[in-house]
């Protein structure tokens, strides 16, 4: 099923207020980038497929339930690293294939500076983990790059995405899944979301914040 879904939970909007907040330091900001990623992959990962397994228990033997699909985790560099961890804890199977975007200052257009995705051997469900879609432009390029690779089901993984955005990525992409913590309504001239968090990259290793 494709889509936008914009995910509703006390849990989540109180942890997105407080990624919001400029004086949430750099330590809660990545603690608050991990909550908001398991939640969003619990609902993200709703319609995996599993199959019937029996298991030995202390008592008794039962009937329990195993995944059965490929999962690969795509974190987009950098910012989509500190979904990683988080999202391995709940899928330890899944595999990590990394691909490198930055947005050019200039342009705000996305530059690719790095791919560790095989030629051949697609996984079956891939995870694009990025806490931004702002323009879109970086996503579109992953989905093209995992659409080249043969992948037959995505789901992008984001804590913020801007309207602008969103339907760039339903335009191009219909049948990919956009899983958000909130949809903000605006971009602004440097196209950063707002009000958005700021640069979630900067957030996140501690580095220069010049969101302003
Ligand atoms: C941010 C963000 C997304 C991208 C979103 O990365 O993490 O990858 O911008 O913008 P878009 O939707 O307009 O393409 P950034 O370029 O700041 O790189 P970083 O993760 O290294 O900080």
């Amino acid at each position: 099923m494709s889509g936008v879904f914009e995910v509703q939970h006390p849990l989540i909007a109180c942890h997105l207020t407080r990624l919001r907040d400029e004086s949430t330091p750099s330590p809660e900001f990545r603690q608050l980038v991990n909550r908001l990623a398991s939640l969003l992959a619990y609902e993200a990962t709703k319609d995996l497929h599993t199959e019937p397994v029996t298991v030995q228990t202390p008592l008794a033997r039962t009937e329990g339930r195993r995944l059965t699909q490929r999962i690969g985790l795509i974190p987009i560099l950098r910012a989509g690293l500190a979904m990683v961890d988080p999202v391995l804890e709940l899928i330890p199977s899944a595999e990590v294939w990394h691909l490198g975007l930055y947005r050019d200052e200039e342009t705000a257009k996305p530059v690719k500076y790095y791919s560790k995705l095989p030629a051949e051997r697609p996984v079956d469900v891939a995870l694009i983990l990025d806490p931004m879609l702002a323009t879109g432009g970086s996503v579109v390029a992953a989905l093209t790059t995992l659409r080249d690779w043969g992948v037959p089901h995505v789901k992008l993984l984001s804590l913020i995405a801007a309207e602008e955005g969103v339907k760039l990525v339903e335009s191009t992409f219909p049948d990919s899944q956009i899983y958000v913590c909130h949809i903000d309504p605006d971009l602004n001239d440097r196209k950063f979301i707002v009000p958005g968090l700021g640069d979630a990259g900067d957030r996140i290793f501690n580095t220069v914040n010049d969101a302003g």
